[in-house]
């Protein structure tokens, strides 16, 4: 039976729209049944829509506090049933009770190689800090902002002269191929979250993820 992913966005969703293209191939184990905003506009919405999957606009805007917005948003996701939550640009800094409530299924795809640059504006930082490599992690999320453990990184070179953008884009592709695989693994049950540990074919993956010692 196939995994149902609820994937959880803010913008463009370039990488929600890796995931269902993925899914769209028969042998693919995963299936997106929902898709969820913070804002009404996003174009990631559209993309779900052109997929015939259903999706839900729920804005921050409208709730009091954090909490009070997280508590709305599970309300909202579980009504998709999902095996998996997957976070693909959701740009909310998340309570822990919401943390809590989906420990163990809930990815988030980060851009950069965590440990390092956690937070916002990564490619400027990496630039800035004169990296001449840089990159994007998939990780399961705890309480700790980009702090759980990585599953799978990949790297890109910084050359020089490339400002924000041209590195942002050198990234993304890479996102789109990562993330599809980190949500296969899932699905097929080889991967797991174990106390502060990602592990993959019984394997404890290293800090900085999968064949990456
Ligand atoms: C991606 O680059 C993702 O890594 C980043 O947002 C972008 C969303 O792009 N996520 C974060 O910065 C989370 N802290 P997309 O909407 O085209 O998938």
């Amino acid at each position: 039976m196939s995994c149902k992913i609820v994937v959880l966005i803010s913008g463009g969703g370039t990488n929600l729209q890796a995931i269902i293209d993925a899914c769209s191939d028969s042998n693919y184990p995963a299936k997106v049944v929902g898709v969820v905003s913070n804002k009404a506009d996003a174009y990631g919405l559209t993309r779900a829509k052109n997929s015939d999957i259903a999706t839900v606009a729920l804005s921050h805007k409208d709730f009091d506090s954090r909490e009070d917005y997280d508590q709305a948003l599970i309300k909202k996701i579980d009504c998709f049933d999902a095996d998996l939550i997957v976070l693909a640009g959701f740009m909310r800094i998340l309570t822990p009770s919401f943390v809590q409530h989906y420990q163990g299924k809930l990815l988030n795809i980060h851009p950069s190689l965590l440990p390092k640059y956690q937070g916002l504006n990564t490619h400027q930082r990496a630039i800035d800090a004169g990296d001449d490599v840089h990159g994007v992690s998939v990780h399961f999320v705890t309480e700790e902002l980009d702090g759980g453990p990585v599953i799978l990184q990949a790297k890109v070179p910084v050359f020089e002269g490339d400002n924000c953008d041209d590195l942002a884009a050198r990234v993304h592709e890479q996102e789109h191929r990562i993330y599809p695989l980190v949500v296969k693994w899932f699905a097929e049950q080889r991967l797991s979250m174990q106390g502060d540990n990602a592990i993959l074919d019984d394997n404890i993956l290293s800090a900085s993820g999968y064949a990456n010692d």
